[in-house]
This record gives structure tokens, C-alpha cells and sequence, in this order.
């Protein structure tokens, strides 16, 4: 069953029912202001960082599900009938209902007994507010008298410490109310030098900013008191629950239309420029006043939308593909594309299921995902590398996260992930090959933020190494660490107190337990450096890290590989697992997609065993497992993995972040249709009819699918910030449609499904349109390519002269 449809020309997918699996949300803002908002208008904002900045509150694990948000309701002072026209929070029953979500914005549009109603929230570019342009429309055949609410409650900025600290909280709220307007200013009269402002573009007939006074005692969101009476309290509040609402007499006559705007914004000030006047206790509201000025006309934000909109179009349009598949076609084109830049944006912090308030921005996995974005806005994957690296530790381990508003590493997580310094190399390589900037590698940049530190990126490169060669364990594998991708597989935690992080808890050494995987990843890694370093013009570099990456290739087949698959890791006793010597965990996804991806096994034959046998005990129809037999207990030498019931996450879930690594893998030892299959198998669109078992969106990926151990086989988890988009994004672009960016040049190398008889690729690449199109006219993977009409040698396309816009290329496949 579906709950809407993709509408590919406008780029948005348009729900038409509001009682969705799950609330199905999209994100406002790129830069620094940001939001989230569901198909029924939950959600909430924050500024930078989600835990540190929030302007309005949410309700995580509520139930009714998904809780606060940017509300309204409709009045008809009539009948004193109300609802809202988002449907949530009054879940008034809705003659019409439609929720789009784009790029950056959503719009909500219902009817009930004639009025509609349509709201479209939005953030501008460049700016840190969001636009709620709502237009009401009388349909009904008679004049009406409305009143239109606004709701929001605020954050009192902190959200951790907002959810916990109500003894102080409750005492700290501050608002001032000007001229129509909602300020609040909780903790500015202390160290704070910033507030948020809540307005609308109508004279108001009454506002509110008490939560009790506008809900009424003991009432929720569903049927506040205050519009259920039609009449705001016109209060200010002084401690406990601070909110803004808005109220609007809307008299319409019968087929009259009108729009209203709020604006919900945020401002900092100077620390000797917080009060107007200076001495006094009230907040400058320049800034404020600047912002409403312009945007609460209508056609200036008419105009920022479009400006929205134009902004899409152009990153969007980097890259584009016309394959005979729609799935791939819709994904790669809007939607994949869309969540890498979220990803990039959030890291893995805020979403339905990532609460803000836990996690900071990944090392690993901001490495990650800027191989899905780097292309659309190199220059702030240059900024994000540099911000990374400046978290690095000088033994060259990295803090494990860090917080997007301080951009300093995370003390309470720390480090010890020993793969996290690897993916560092990878992302640096990915920018220099999609960019052509190798100046990257010399700039000057710090360990652990400590000024004085300062070191070229390719010394940070050299260190990251040199890491894993410093950590060699009892079979010269590389230790794992606090835990290697597999941030559950715990081989040093031991873990057996409730409550302990297995993240940071190590009750072991760490001298012993070794990864598979990280050997794996070391390879791939230490080919990006020899290129790096060639570039470089450091011999010894080059020399030392071939040299190292054939020692441990020559490792991998000794103590890694199990005859028909690599193995996973050696626990804390010096035993494998991931092997056949196993009962549990006999075999595991991530060291067949990483070594593969290292070019292990791919000529002595190794390589296509090895994904034999993946298909042969992890592939279900709704994608790879991550191991399997799953894990029947707990065991206290193995950690988290074993802490899941089996068939979720780590526990033999379809954990989709290592899927594509099998695409590659695939599509190295040439095997179209198999990659493609697999793609296809976790490609949400194409899971769009299954929306009742699948239940996340269908426009996005999930980190996890219920896997066969599982009783929900086949349902998401984790929507929206994984690791999945980006890697999917390169499997499916750079691997199966094989448009890959090198050193020297763009790479056209398709290895496509054996029935695709053509598609088109059309890509910016350093600022050069490459419009592709390929056919096929054997059924091998061999290319031969013409490039403006000239055949040229190999695969990779020359870089051409400086004045080129435009490359036209042709590829047939042999
Ligand atoms: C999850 C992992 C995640 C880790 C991060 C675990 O509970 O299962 O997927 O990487 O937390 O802290
Ligand atoms: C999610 C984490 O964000 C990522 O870093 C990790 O690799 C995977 N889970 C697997 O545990």
C-alpha cells in the first residue's frame, strides 16, 4: 500500500493521507538555521547545532506520536467548530489533505467544510529564520469568520538541559512582546547574546506566550483553551513554559483568498550591543526588526523561495541521469542527492530518530558522507574536511565526534575507534579527485583544536597511517579498538553493568582483539595515499605505504580469509570470528565489501567466492543482512552486536549503510545485474508499493531493515541520516553507472544490468559539462569511448583545456 506519490516534475513527494506508518518528515534550512517538520507539521528548529541552540521544543517517544511542532488551527467563530489544518494536533478529520515535501521545504494543504488552507514553510537562503506562508481560501459558498492560531513552544535553548533541569528551568523564561511580536529571551539578561522572534505579518487580535494559559489546565495541543474559546489571554510569561501564539481575525468572503505570514527567527548580538538601550534589560531588536521588515512581505518571500527552489535546481542538476529505471532515475536525480546534503548538514544528530541532544558530527561519519555531496558544494567539503582533521588527535586518532557549534572534539565519547583516522584519508582523496584542489594538502591545520599545533592536512594523512601501523595486534591485523565501522562490535568492553555505554566503556587492554575490517579499509586507504603522496612528490611516503599496504594485503589472506569469505575480527582470547569456525556470526557483510573495494581477492578469484557466499547466506529480498547465524544471547567478549534481539541493527539487521559496498564490490568483478539487484532490493522508491511493512519514507533511506532473524522482517528504522545515502549515491553513480571521478580525469567504466541497452549521464566535473550517453552493443563491461568525436585509449576521459565547457562523450559497451 502507498500513502502518496512521487511527483517527479516538481522534485516532491506528496502524501495524501496524514495518518502515515510514521510521522514522514523533510528538513528546512542549509547552512545554519535548520528544522525539521513532519507530513503533519511536527517537528522543530534550531540553530547550528541541535542540542546546544534549540529554539522550539519536541517531544521525542510521545505518544500521541510526534509532538510540537509549527501549528495552527482554524476557527470558524460561527460554529466555534476548530481544527488544524496539518491535521495534527486536533486530528479534526480533513475533507482534503495533501503534504508536499521538496528541497528545503514543505507544503501542508487541507480542507475542512470549505476553507483551505495552505501552508508552506520554508527557510531563506543566507538567513537564520523560517517563513510559514499560509493561505486561507473560503470555498465553502458563504462568508466566513475565522480566526487563524498560531502555535510554537520554545526551547529554553539547551535541549538536553531543557528535558532534565526543571527546577531551574522553570524560573529562568523571559519574553518581551512588542509591537505583535513574540521575542523570546530566556538567559539573555545573563551570559546568552542571542533570542528568538516569533511574528505575523497581521495586526493581532490577541497573542499568547503562557502554555498554560493557552492550553488550559491539564489540556494538551489537541484542544487548547484558548481557542476553543476564540478568545486569546493576551499574557506574558515569567518562568515555567514559554510559547508563542498568534491570533488572527480572517473574515473571507464567500471564493475570497488571503495569505498570512509568520516567521519564526533568530538572532544573535554583539555581547556590547545586547541592549536598546544600552543599560537597559531590553533586547535589541535591529536584527529582528530588519528581517521581519523584508520578509513579511509577501513578495520578498515569494521571492526567497524561488531563490530556494533556483538553488536546488542547480545542485541537482550536477549531476543527472535517464536510466530505463524510474527508481534509480528518481533517486539519483532528486532524492538520494537531497539526503546526502542532509546528511551532510546533521551528521547524525537530529532526526525522528536521532534526538539531537546524543550525537555530535561522526568522524567517520562525515568522512563518509561527503563522498555523496562533494560534488555539489566542494567548497564546504573542503571547509568540513579541515573541521574534521582540526579534531584529530597527534598519535593521529581522532575524537570519535564533535559539536558542529563549538567544532571541538567530544570529550565524553573520546576516541579509540581505530578506523576512524582511514576514512580521513579516503574523504581528503575524494575532494582532491572531484575537485582537482590539491592546495588542500597544504593547509595548515590543527590537532586537537590546540592553536600552536598547526600542521599541513598531508602530515594529518601521514599520521592516519601511520595509526593503524602503531596498533598491529598478535596476527599484524590492526586492533579494533573501542570498535572498528561495526561501532557494536565491542571486542574491549566487557561489559556487564546496565546502562554502560558500550561505545566508551573498555575493561580491556585493547592489545589483543584485531579487525578484518580495518585491514581492509588500511588497503583502501594506502592506495589513495600512494597517489596522494606521488602527487606530493614524497618518494619515501610512497615507498613505505606500498610497502605496508602489500604487508597487509599478505595478512589479510593469512590470518583473514576463511576459504570462502573473509573473516570479520579476532575477540579478546585471540579467537576468530566471522569464520566457519563459528556457531554465531559465522559470516559477515563488512570485510567482503571493504576488502573487495580494496582490490583483495578480485584476481586470484577470492573476491567472487567471497560474494558467493554473501549471496548465499546474507542476501534476503529486502537487502543484505549484516551477519548471520545473528546472534542468539548476549556475550560479554563480543559487546553491543550481541545486545539486539536477532535480525535488528547490528544483530543481523539489513544494516543498508554496507549494502552498496556489495554493489561496488559487484560491479568490481563485473557483475551488472547482480549490483543493480542488490540496489534495487534497498532502493526506497522501489519499496514505495511495500509502504505498510516498509513504513519509513520512501523517499529517503533508513539505516536499517528488519533483517530474517527479525519477527517485523522487511520494516525501516532510522530514517534519513545514515551513511546509506552517500554510499548508495556512489554505488549506483560511480560503480554500476560507473561516471567516477580520478586523479586525472573523469572515469566512464558503466558496469550495468545485462538488459540495459542505454542511458545518459550528464555531470559537472570541475566546472566542465560531461554529457554522456552510453550504449550497450555486447553483453560484457568493456568501453569504448569517443570523446567530441575522437576515440581516446582506456576509460579515463583527459581533463580538457582550460576554455572547455562542454565534453560530449560516447561509450559502448562491448
Ligand atoms: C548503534 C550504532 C551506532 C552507535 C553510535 C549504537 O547503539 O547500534 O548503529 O553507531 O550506537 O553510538
Ligand atoms: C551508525 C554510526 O553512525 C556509524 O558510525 C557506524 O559505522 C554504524 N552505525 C555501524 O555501527
Amino acid at each position: 500500500m502507498k500513502f502518496g506519490y512521487f511527483d517527479d516534475n516538481t522534485r516532491e513527494y506528496v502524501i495524501t493521507q496524514p495518518d502515515t506508518p510514521m510521522p514522514w518528515i523533510n528538513y528546512l534550512g542549509s547552512e545554519a538555521y535548520f528544522g525539521l517538520i513532519s507530513n503533519t507539521a511536527g517537528g522543530y528548529s534550531f540553530y547550528k547545532d541541535a542540542r546546544l541552540r534549540r529554539l522550539t521544543r519536541y517531544r521525542y517517544n510521545n505518544s500521541p506520536l510526534d509532538m510540537g511542532g509549527r501549528y495552527l488551527y482554524i476557527r470558524d467563530n460561527k460554529s466555534g467548530k476548530y481544527w488544524s489544518p496539518s491535521w495534527m494536533p486536533t486530528r479534526a478529520k480533513l475533507d482534503e489533505y495533501e503534504c508536499r515535501h521538496g528541497q528545503g521545504y514543505t507544503v501542508i494543504t487541507s480542507k475542512l467544510n470549505g476553507i483551505k488552507s495552505s501552508t508552506r514553510y520554508f527557510v531563506p537562503l543566507g538567513e537564520s529564520l523560517e517563513i510559514w506562508q499560509v493561505t486561507l481560501t473560503n470555498e465553502s459558498g458563504s462568508d466566513s469568520d475565522l480566526s487563524l492560531f498560531s502555535a510554537i513552544e520554545f526551547c529554553l535553548w539547551d535541549a538536553n538541559d531543557d528535558a532534565t533541569n526543571f527546577q531551574r528551568n522553570y524560573s529562568i523564561g523571559q519574553m518581551e512582546i512588542v509591537d505583535d511580536v513574540i521575542y523570546h529571551k530566556t538567559e539573555y539578561r545573563e551570559r546568552r547574546d542571542h533570542f528568538a522572534y516569533f511574528a505575523c505579518s497581521e495586526k493581532l487580535a490577541g497573542y499568547d506566550t503562557i502554555r498554560e494559559d493557552f492550553l488550559g489546565k491539564y489540556r494538551g495541543w489537541n484542544e487548547p483553551q484558548v481557542v476553543e474559546s476564540g478568545k486569546s489571554s493576551n499574557t506574558e510569561a515569567h518562568g515555567w513554559q514559554p510559547i508563542g501564539s498568534h491570533n488572527v481575525s480572517v473574515s473571507l468572503k464567500a471564493g475570497e483568498s488571503k495569505q498570512i505570514t509568520f516567521i519564526l527567527g533568530y538572532v544573535e548580538n554583539a555581547k556590547d550591543d545586547k541592549f536598546d538601550p544600552p543599560g537597559s534589560q531590553v533586547i535589541n531588536k535591529k536584527k529582528a526588526k530588519a528581517a521581519l521588515g523584508k520578509y513579511l512581505q509577501q513578495a520578498n518571500a515569494d521571492k526567497a523561495f524561488a531563490e530556494l527552489r533556483d538553488y536546488w535546481t542547480m545542485l541537482l542538476g550536477k549531476l543527472q541521469v535517464t536510466t530505463p529505471d524510474e527508481h534509480t532515475n528518481r533517486m539519483v536525480n532528486i532524492w538520494n542527492a537531497y539526503q546526502c546534503m542532509v546528511t551532510f548538514n546533521m551528521s547524525r544528530s537530529a532526526s525522528y530518530f536521532e534526538s539531537g541532544i546524543g550525537r555530535g558530527m561522526g568522524f567517520r561519519d562525515s568522512n563518509q558522507d561527503l563522498l555523496g555531496f562533494v560534488h555539489m558544494i566542494p567548497e564546504r567539503a573542503k571547509e568540513r574536511i579541515l573541521d574534521i582533521a582540526a579534531t584529530q588527535l597527534k598519535n593521529g586518532g581522532a575524537f570519535h565526534q564533535y559539536q558542529p557549534l563549538t567544532k571541538r572534539g567530544n570529550n565524553d565519547v573520546g576516541s579509540g575507534f581505530n578506523d576512524d583516522p582511514a576514512w580521513l584519508v579516503l574523504g581528503v582523496a575524494a575532494y582532491i579527485k572531484e575537485s582537482g584542489d590539491w592546495s588542500i594538502l597544504d593547509e595548515r591545520v590543527t590537532y586537537e583544536n590546540e592553536e600552536g599545533s598547526e600542521a599541513p592536512l598531508y602530515e594529518h594523512l601521514q599520521k592516519s597511517i601511520q595509526y593503524t601501523l602503531d596498533r598491529l595486534g598478535p596476527n599484524q591485523l590492526p586492533l579494533i579498538g573501542r570498535a572498528d565501522w561495526n561501532d557494536c562490535l565491542n571486542l574491549n568492553c566487557f561489559s556487564d553493568t546496565p546502562g554502560q555505554s558500550f561505545q566508551t566503556t573498555t575493561n580491556k587492554e585493547g592489545k589483543v582483539a584485531e579487525s578484518v575490517f580495518i585491514a581492509g579499509l588500511f588497503v583502501l586507504a594506502c592506495s589513495e595515499m600512494v597517489d596522494i603522496a606521488k602527487h606530493h612528490g614524497d618518494k619515501a611516503e610512497v615507498e613505505k605505504v606500498t610497502k605496508a599496504s602489500a604487508d597487509m594485503e599478505k595478512i589479510v589472506w593469512k590470518a583473514g580469509w576463511d576459504g570462502d569469505w573473509f573473516r570479520r575480527a579476532y575477540d579478546d582470547f585471540g579467537h576468530v570470528l566471522g569464520s566457519k569456525e563459528n556457531t554465531e556470526g559465522r559470516i559477515f557483510i563488512e570485510p567482503q565489501g571493504i576488502c573487495i573495494m580494496a582490490g583483495l581477492g578480485v584476481e586470484n578469484g577470492n573476491a567472487v567466492k567471497a560474494l558467493d557466499s554473501v549471496n548465499e547466506h546474507l542476501a534476503t529480498p529486502h537487502g543484505i543482512v549484516l551477519q548471520q547465524p545473528a546472534f542468539s544471547q548476549y556475550y560479554l567478549h563480543l559487546g553491543e552486536i550481541s545486545s539486539y534481539p536477532p535480525g535488528y541493527k547490528e544483530n543481523a539487521g539489513i544494516f543498508c549503510h554496507t549494502n552498496p559496498w556489495i554493489m561496488i564490490a559487484e560491479a568490481i568483478v563485473g557483475r551488472g545485474d547482480k549490483a543493480f539487484d542488490y540496489y534495487k532490493r534497498i532502493n526506497p522508491s522501489a519499496r514505495e508499493e511495500i509502504g505498510e511493512l516498509h513504513r519509513c519514507e520512501p523517499y529517503v533511506y533508513a539505516q536499517m531493515i528488519a533483517g530474517k532473524d527479525a519477527a517485523t522482517h522487511g520494516e525501516a528504522k532510522n530514517s534519513w541520516l545514515t551513511g546509506t545515502a552517500a554510499w548508495n549515491y556512489v554505488a549506483i553513480t560511480q560503480s554500476i553507472l560507473g561516471v567516477q571521478p580520478m586523479f586525472d580525469g573523469l572515469q566512464v567504466k558503466p558496469v550495468v544490468p545485462s538488459d540495459w541497452k542505454s542511458f545518459e549521464v550528464t555531470r559537472s566535473f570541475r566546472g566542465v559539462r560531461y554529457e554522456i550517453s552510453v550504449v550497450r552493443e555486447g553483453t560484457g563491461n568493456s568501453v569504448a569511448l569517443t570523446v567530441d568525436g575522437k576515440s581516446i585509449e582506456g576509460t579515463i576521459i583527459p581533463l580538457p583545456d582550460k576554455n572547455t565547457k562542454t565534453v560530449k562523450v560516447k561509450a559502448v559497451i562491448k
